[in-house]
Parts: C-alpha cells; structure tokens; sequence
C-alpha cells in the first residue's frame, strides 16, 4: 500500500476480532515509531504492551463499563513520551510521539490491520497510571487499540484543504 493511500483509507476502528496481533507484527509495528520526526532525536516515546494481568489491573482502575471498552480490541499498547521538565522541549516530545503513533496505525493499515487511538480517563488517573507502571516523568498520549477489523467504517465527512490553508505572499 502506498503511503499516500494509507493516509486516506486509515480509519479508526471500534469491532475487532478477538485474537491478538502476533508479537512479532507488534514488534514489527513498534519499530516504524523509531523513525518518527523528533528534534534533538530526544526518542522520547515509551510503548507498554498490556497483557492480561495488567489489563485486570487497568479495568479495575477504571469505571463501571471500563470492561467492556478496553475488551473492544485484542491487543492494547500504552504509549506516552518521557518528558524533562523544558516546557518546550516537553511540547516537541508529545508531538514527536504522535507521529510515532501515527506510524504505527499506519503501518497496521498497511498490514491489513484495524486499528483505534485511544484517550481514555482512566489512563489519566493516578490509578490507571499505576495499573500500566507510567512514571511521574512520563506523559500519556495513547491507548493504540490493534486487532483484525470487524467491519469497514465510513470515513466521516473532513473539510476540504483550501479551508485550512492559506498560500502567504
Ligand atoms: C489524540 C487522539 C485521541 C483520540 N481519542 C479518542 C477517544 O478517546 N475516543 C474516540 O472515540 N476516538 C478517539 N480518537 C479517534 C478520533 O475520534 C478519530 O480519529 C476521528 O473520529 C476521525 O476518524 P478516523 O480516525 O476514522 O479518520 C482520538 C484521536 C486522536 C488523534
């Protein structure tokens, strides 16, 4: 698939099938984050893959119904990036992680792949934190639902680009 088509047909996703993405296609997704775009290469991204005792313990740090939400998908990846105390450098590493996010609900599309960024209130709890051992220095940016679709979601209608861009003289 071309990145151009990738971009376009990437939708997020809510029903999966049930069984797990293989550990090495996992790994093979957590390494295309390393290429993201990052100043001062500063690699400030941390993925935690949730297996099943810690997704008991995030359930539990949750609300009622929480269950059932973090059950949509079959594999779950905790990712947030590290940060220094800089406020601007704090700001570039949140925004270098999404792009390594991005790149791997990319190149799960790319692999045939349903995939859902998540920001669930649970994991910006203390306890929620703690069920996925997040540090204090550690920013949460994502819950990455993986799986195999159930289902081909509709984009839903996006502006066209001459709303949002402006050629200055
Ligand atoms: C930072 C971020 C956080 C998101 N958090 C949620 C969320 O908590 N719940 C949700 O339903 N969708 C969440 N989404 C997914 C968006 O809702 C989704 O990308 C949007 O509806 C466009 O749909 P598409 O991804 O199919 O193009 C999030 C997306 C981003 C980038």
């Amino acid at each position: 698939m071309d990145v151009e088509t990738a971009i376009r047909t990437r939708r997020t996703h809510k029903a999966y099938e049930p069984d797990p993405v293989p550990r090495e296609v996992v790994e093979e997704l957590l390494e295309l984050a390393r290429w993201a775009p990052n100043h001062h290469l500063t690699q400030p991204w941390r993925f935690r893959v949730i297996g099943p005792e810690t997704l008991k313990h995030l359930v539990a740090a949750g609300k009622e119904g929480e269950e059932q939400k973090l059950g949509r998908a079959p594999t779950l990846i905790v990712a947030s990036a590290r940060q220094s105390g800089d406020a601007h450098q704090d700001a570039e590493d949140v925004q270098a992680t999404c792009c390594a996010v991005y790149a791997v609900l990319l190149g799960a599309h790319a692999r045939g792949l349903a995939s859902y960024w998540r920001t669930p209130k649970v994991l910006q709890t203390l306890a929620g934190r703690a069920a996925v051992g997040l540090e204090d220095d550690e920013q949460f940016v994502g819950l990455i639902h993986l799986g195999r679709p159930v289902g081909d979601p509709a984009p839903k209608p996006r502006e066209p680009a001459e709303a949002y861009t402006e050629f200055l003289a």
